[in-house]
């Protein structure tokens, strides 16, 4: 089989930091910015990013580069031979591949979400949103309709899959190459008209400022969860990507390169969105938005405004961009993964991940769709009350991810050694300033974070 690769860093960074900026930095961090505390979860979030989110994101690009391997071939390669230690730390390998086939069916089913949201901003007048109530019923009729919100998954999938059916350089680096910079200049834009609507230095100064009195545990909690989910760690992409990476290419500043722009894309998301909607309702109505914030507050917002409709417009179109990407780097580690392990072509490895993501896909719609009145995947219960997307969301985000990145971790200090595997990361002769940082958090902040997340998924910690 041909190794397919990136054709330069500036490819590799953009296409990592393409799958790292998605729907997690613009529909969830400022939800959970403005729940947890606005300027206090940011200041956490941004020392937990620089500590125990950079260990992770270089190990897993790092593990890619040395093997060349999917995550399942990355794993099983680096523990051979390494007895019952081995076999067993090898098992991670198969968690990082699953967990991204979970998540791109219920990723696809919002990016439809989403690509409907733009496509309404351009055909639809805002003031429809005006009222909380008439936004409300929009998503919801939307979302519990049947045909719509399938057809509309099946367009965002579609053109995932054609993106990821030009391969890496002509596929998934050109396409990063045109969406990131488009990306980055419709934040910054949108930035500034939110920052400039009549009162929005209120919620500039709930996001930007710490407030120690709004610090509790579950800040901490969160932020990490988030973070996993932002830099797409424990979803067998970064090693993907790293696959892809050339030997000569400085992996220490191509990471700090990503890094940089998923913490900078967060940053922008929140100063974008929290003002706008503490100046639209006040800080209650940003603590309170919760998930609904970009489908239900923000056309609201939009909608009593100025310009409203063509900055709203541009909005979905961001997210749109933003959550192509990200789906992109998804599909691409499924194939990959398929197509390694089964050794079989692109193509048909293609239409194997689909047809999963299709399957799956389709149920979580339907988990929303009324039909004259009757819930036609009633049967179908999710976990503890939650509907199909949220408990598929669950099983990967809190569970199994976590999980995945203590394997990472103990592949690296016990299997590899961190000495050697710090000389792996260290391929050119520019000095590698993070190293202590890295090696400290490798050891002794990692492991206790994740088992926090997983505590934090049985409930215990709420
Ligand atoms: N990292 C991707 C996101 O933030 C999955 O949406």
């Amino acid at each position: 089989m041909k190794n397919e690769g990136f054709s330069s860093r500036l490819g590799f960074v953009l296409a990592a930091a393409g799958s790292a900026v998605g729907l997690g930095n613009i529909w969830r961090f400022p939800y959970l910015a403005a729940k947890y505390g606005g300027g206090i979860f940011l200041l956490t979030y941004l020392i937990l990013m620089l500590t125990f989110g950079y260990a992770l994101l270089i190990s897993e690009n790092s593990i890619g580069r040395m093997t060349g391997k999917s995550p399942i071939g990355a794993f099983r390669d680096l523990c051979v031979g390494k007895g019952a230690l081995g076999r067993f730390i090898s098992c991670g390998g198969w968690i990082n591949a699953i967990v991204p086939m979970i998540i791109l069916p219920y990723y696809c089913v919002i990016g439809g979400w989403v690509t409907r949201y733009a496509a309404a901003f351009f055909t639809t007048p805002v003031s429809e949103f005006s009222q909380n109530s008439a936004s409300a019923a929009y998503f919801t009729g939307f979302i519990s309709a049947t045909w719509e919100p399938c057809i509309f998954f099946v367009a965002f999938m579609l053109i995932t899959a054609l993106v990821v059916c030009f391969g890496v350089e002509k596929g998934i680096e050109r396409f990063n190459k045109i969406l990131m910079p488009l990306l980055l200049l419709l934040i910054i834009g949108i930035c500034i008209y939110c920052l400039f609507l009549p009162n929005a230095s209120y919620g500039v100064k709930y996001y930007l400022l710490p407030d120690m009195s709004k610090f509790s545990h579950m800040t901490v909690v969160e932020a990490m969860g988030q973070l996993f989910f932002s830099l797409s760690i424990a979803m067998g992409i970064m090693i993907t990507y790293g696959s892809y990476m050339r030997r000569q290419d400085d992996l220490v500043s191509s990471v700090n390169h990503v890094e940089l722009f998923d913490t900078a894309v967060s940053f922008l998301a929140g100063l974008m969105i929290i003002p706008a909607v503490v100046a639209f309702g006040g800080e209650e109505a940003a603590g309170n938005a919760g998930p609904g914030l970009i489908f239900v507050v923000m056309p609201q917002v939009f909608a009593s405004f100025p310009g409203g409709q063509i900055v709203g417009a541009f909005f979905f179109v961001l997210v749109l961009f933003a959550a192509a990407t990200s789906a992109v780097s998804l599909l691409e580690t499924n194939v990959h993964t398929v197509m390694q392990e089964l050794k079989i072509s692109r193509k048909i490895a293609i239409i194997m991940c689909l047809f999963e993501v299709v399957v799956i896909g389709i149920v979580t719609v339907l988990g929303y769709s009324v039909l004259s009145n009757v819930h036609p995947l009633a049967f179908i219960k999710g976990f503890e009350g939650k509907d199909i997307l949220d408990t598929l969301d669950f099983i990967s985000n809190s569970v199994l991810m976590p999980i995945g990145a203590i394997f990472t971790t103990l592949l690296v200090t016990t299997i590899i050694g961190l000495k050697k595997f710090c000389e792996e990361i260290k391929t050119t002769d520019k000095p590698w300033y993070r190293e202590c940082v890295y090696r400290f958090c490798m050891v002794f902040i990692v492991i206790p974070c994740l088992l926090i997340v997983l505590l934090n998924a049985t409930g215990v910690l709420n």
